[in-house]
């Protein structure tokens, strides 16, 4: 057997039970380095005599070639194996379960003021938001609210400087004020949002919620929000008949003014809204005092009308069966877990408030 076929098949050989590159750039160097073993039969071609000459080289030239075909297929077979050895080791098992996860639940105050805007847009509200941070203008003194009032006592409002300018608003009512002097009558709105009053017990927190409505027109009257009311409350605890009273009352803002109570009753152990001889403050409402239109720059012989707040927190307890106030502002996940709603159940009327 002639030099060159040894070496090849004995190369053949080693290739074959090699399976890492650093070993074939090994075998690379053996074979065509400075002094491996085909470049040293290069060397030789000249010392060949001239008969032979020609087809040593051309043997010579296709054992290089086909050796250099050998190991660029031997390259790419190990590169192949150790892609395929990761894929098979970083496998992912997608039949595994998945981990379980938590979907949040909505809190009840948010839902409640969604069921709101929802029974309110009916009838042609819209929705205005004012700051938490008030001025004492739009607060109080807009809202005829004299300067010894008891509300305006520290004791009921929280002022964030010492000259009582900026407070805490105490109620949703100064979105009236922002409302009228930003746009012209009428103005038929509504305004969820937090209040703050000094307060804490097991029915008043220092923070809570409420929901003003403002309806001004020509020749609105006392009827229309009775009318409006009526319905909202109809609407919000998805009831047929409601039973509702209006007591005399003062605001400062409104004239006359009033307090409405729905009637309930307790059956085993349950609240039952709309029956029976018990009756339970939900609102504060009235017809918006003139000198609140003039300080809004309305004039009161053209437009009169109406303004309701209304506790947002205490219709939401009554509605879901919740006791403790207090239990809305704890972030007790498991609270939130059983009272909270699917963040899927957006209340409309068309299809259900709460369902
Ligand atoms: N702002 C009043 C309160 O907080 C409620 C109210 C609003 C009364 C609008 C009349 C008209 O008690």
């Amino acid at each position: 057997m002639s030099d060159l076929k040894k070496i090849k098949d004995e190369f053949i050989l080693k290739l074959k039970n090699k399976s890492n590159l650093s070993e074939i750039n090994q075998i690379k160097s053996d074979l065509f380095g400075k002094n491996g073993l085909i470049s040293l039969q290069f060397k030789k071609i000249g010392t060949i005599a001239d008969s032979e000459r020609k087809k040593f080289a051309a043997d010579l030239n296709g054992i290089k070639n086909e050796l250099q075909d050998l190991i660029s297929l031997k390259i790419i077979e190990i590169e192949n194996a150790d892609i395929n050895e990761k894929l098979e080791k970083e496998k992912i098992d997608i039949t595994l379960p998945e981990r379980a996860f938590v979907r949040g639940r909505i809190h009840p105050v948010s839902q409640t003021i969604d069921e709101i805007s929802s029974i309110f847009s009916e009838i042609g509200f819209s929705v205005e938001e004012g700051p938490d941070v008030e001025n004492e203008y739009n607060n109080f003194t807009a809202l005829n609210t004299p300067d010894n009032h008891p509300a305006r006592d520290m004791h009921d409002t929280f002022y964030l400087d010492e000259k009582k300018q900026k407070l805490l608003r105490t109620h949703t009512s100064p979105v009236q004020i922002r409302t009228m002097l930003k746009d012209k009558p009428p103005f038929k709105i509504i305004a969820p949002g937090r209040t703050y009053r000094s307060d804490s017990d097991q029915t008043h927190s220092p923070m809570f919620h409420q929901v003003e409505g403002l309806h001004i027109d020509k020749n609105i009257n006392m009827g229309h929000l009775k009318g409006c009311l009526n319905y909202f409350i109809k609407e919000f605890f998805e009831v047929e008949k409601i039973k509702m009273r209006f007591r005399p009352s003062h605001f400062p803002f409104t004239e006359p003014s009033a307090e409405v109570d729905i009637g309930y009753e307790i059956k085993d152990g349950k609240i039952v809204i709309g029956e029976g001889d018990k009756w339970l403050e939900i609102l504060g409402c009235g017809m918006v005092h003139p000198n609140v239109l003039k300080n809004v720059k309305v004039d009161p012989v053209k437009f009169q009308g109406y303004a309701f707040g209304i506790g947002i927190d205490r219709l939401a307890m009554l509605k879901y069966g919740i006791n403790d106030l207090r239990a809305f502002f704890d972030c007790d996940y498991r609270w939130l877990n059983h009272f909270g709603f699917d963040p899927l159940d957006v209340p409309t009327n068309y299809r259900g408030l709460s369902r």
